[in-house]
């Protein structure tokens, strides 16, 4: 492709329309658009992509100070250019000529030139009007996040600001050790300067194979990543494995699995379990099949509904153990899909809901007596989290909660909450399913 580098700002803009507009994800969009760009773009590609979606409700507001009429139709698209325009100028160390001349080409690019004049225009006159525009925009102190979920979490939680607050840092990055090759103690000392100073004091519920990196690097960085030594994992989704405390020999279903960070975990601590790795989704599938390869394991990888088994379950099968990493509305992982508080609805909460409810009654009938079944999900709200269990406990009279050991601190059910140089927000509750 001609003018690659170029294209970048455009690119940028027709993605950030495809999510604002079309509820389309980043995850989804940044690897098509790779295809168009020169690999040394899509890092900054990346960056103002999300970067938007992390601070959306403040560029409104000086877009807001700034265009008199808002940019609505077919011109969406000119709207989406000055929100990266935007973006650069208030949060990237790119000249500020650089970036405007840059979004001012785009408009060629896109063939949208009678615009050029106009984003020129106002992408110079927040330069000269910087200091009074964000006086008037930063007033106020912004949640960046929607109303709807700023009046959910406030209802249920005091600390509710604090939580507003991690999501809207960028996520640290954390890295699981195979403890089937090195402990994670010798492999942080063969990561060197690249883990983080004064870890250990990160967060209170570090499970042993949990590495804290200073900065995110590629994957390239970590050694023998190729050979399966380490996984790029949340450290508060690394107690999955922990809790589930699947054996040797053992059945057991992860049952919403791609793209597989958690079945190849449960196999790096019982590598003879009998692992069947369930989702519904065939083309994520494909990353659970990468990294298992990439780790040397085995499992059996099946695209399925996991709240219809018998659709793809011998009716006889019953598993010791089953890993529900339940779909859910991703409100725990905020920050590193900052793309979810423009996508997640607030009528969503009550169909995800049903459908984990759906899921663990079906998969509950597939648990052998004595058998565990560990429900976890990447979601803050109770409705998901909670208030699913203590009605399903209710309901299903052979399903008792077990106690978790989280570092010595034990609970029914855990709320991990986003915290800054810590983990993501995750739930968990573990069921056994008494004879
Ligand atoms: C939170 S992600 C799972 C992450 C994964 N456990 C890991 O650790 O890498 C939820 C997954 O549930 C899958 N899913 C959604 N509905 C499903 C269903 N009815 N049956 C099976 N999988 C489903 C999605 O495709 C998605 O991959």
């Amino acid at each position: 492709m001609k003018n690659k580098k170029q294209n970048t700002r455009a690119i940028a803009a027709q993605i950030i329309l495809q999510v604002l507009d079309q509820g389309k994800s980043l995850s989804s969009l940044l690897p098509e658009a790779q295809t168009q760009l020169d690999p040394k773009d899509v890092p900054l590609v990346q960056e103002i992509t999300f970067g938007i979606c992390r601070v959306l409700p403040r560029l409104e507001l000086v877009i807001k100070q700034l265009v008199a009429k808002p940019i609505k139709g077919k011109t969406r698209l000119v709207h989406c250019l000055l929100l990266v325009g935007l973006y650069q100028l208030l949060y990237m160390r790119v000249p500020a000529h650089a970036a405007v001349d840059e979004v001012v080409n785009a408009t060629k690019v896109l063939k949208l030139d009678s615009f050029r004049a106009l984003t020129n225009g106002v992408l110079r006159r927040f330069l000269r009007e910087q200091a009074q525009i964000l006086a008037v925009v930063d007033k106020h102190w912004q949640t960046l996040h929607p109303d709807w979920f700023v009046n959910r979490i406030k209802k249920v939680y005091p600390h509710w600001r604090e939580i507003v607050e991690a999501n809207n840092q960028r996520p640290p990055m954390w890295i699981r050790a195979n403890q089937q090759h090195i402990k994670a103690q010798d492999y942080a000392v063969l990561l060197g300067e690249l883990v983080a100073k004064n870890s250990e004091n990160s967060t209170a519920c570090v499970p042993d194979c949990a590495i804290l990196l200073e900065n995110p690097v590629p994957v390239a960085k970590l050694m023998h990543f190729e050979k399966g030594w380490a996984t790029v994992q949340d450290v508060h989704a690394q107690w999955s494995a922990e809790l589930l405390g699947a054996k040797n020999g053992e059945l057991i279903l992860d049952a919403c699995a791609a793209p597989g960070g958690k079945t190849t975990h449960i196999l790096e601590k019982a590598l003879q379990a009998q692992v069947i790795a369930l989702d519904i989704e065939e083309n994520r599938l494909k990353r659970v099949r990468e990294n298992l390869t990439r780790l040397g394991q085995a499992a059996k990888v099946i695209c399925g509904d996991a709240s219809k088994p018998q659709e793809w379950l011998e009716p006889d099968v019953m598993f010791d153990r089953i890993l529900l990493d339940a779909p859910c509305s991703a409100t725990g992982v905020i920050r590193r899909h900052p793309d979810i508080k423009w996508l997640r609805k607030e009528q969503d909460i009550a169909g995800l809901a049903e459908l984990q409810s759906k899921i663990l009654h079906a998969l509950w009938q597939r648990l052998k007596p004595n058998g565990v079944l560990l429900y976890a999900t990447c979601s803050i709200l109770p409705e998901e989290n909670e208030q699913q269990i203590n009605r399903f406990v209710a309901q299903q009279t052979d399903a008792k909660l077990v106690e978790m050991d989280f570092n010595g601190k034990k609970t029914a059910m855990k709320q991990f909450f986003p915290q800054e140089k810590g983990g993501d927000g995750f739930f968990y509750a573990k069921l056994v399913k008494t004879e």
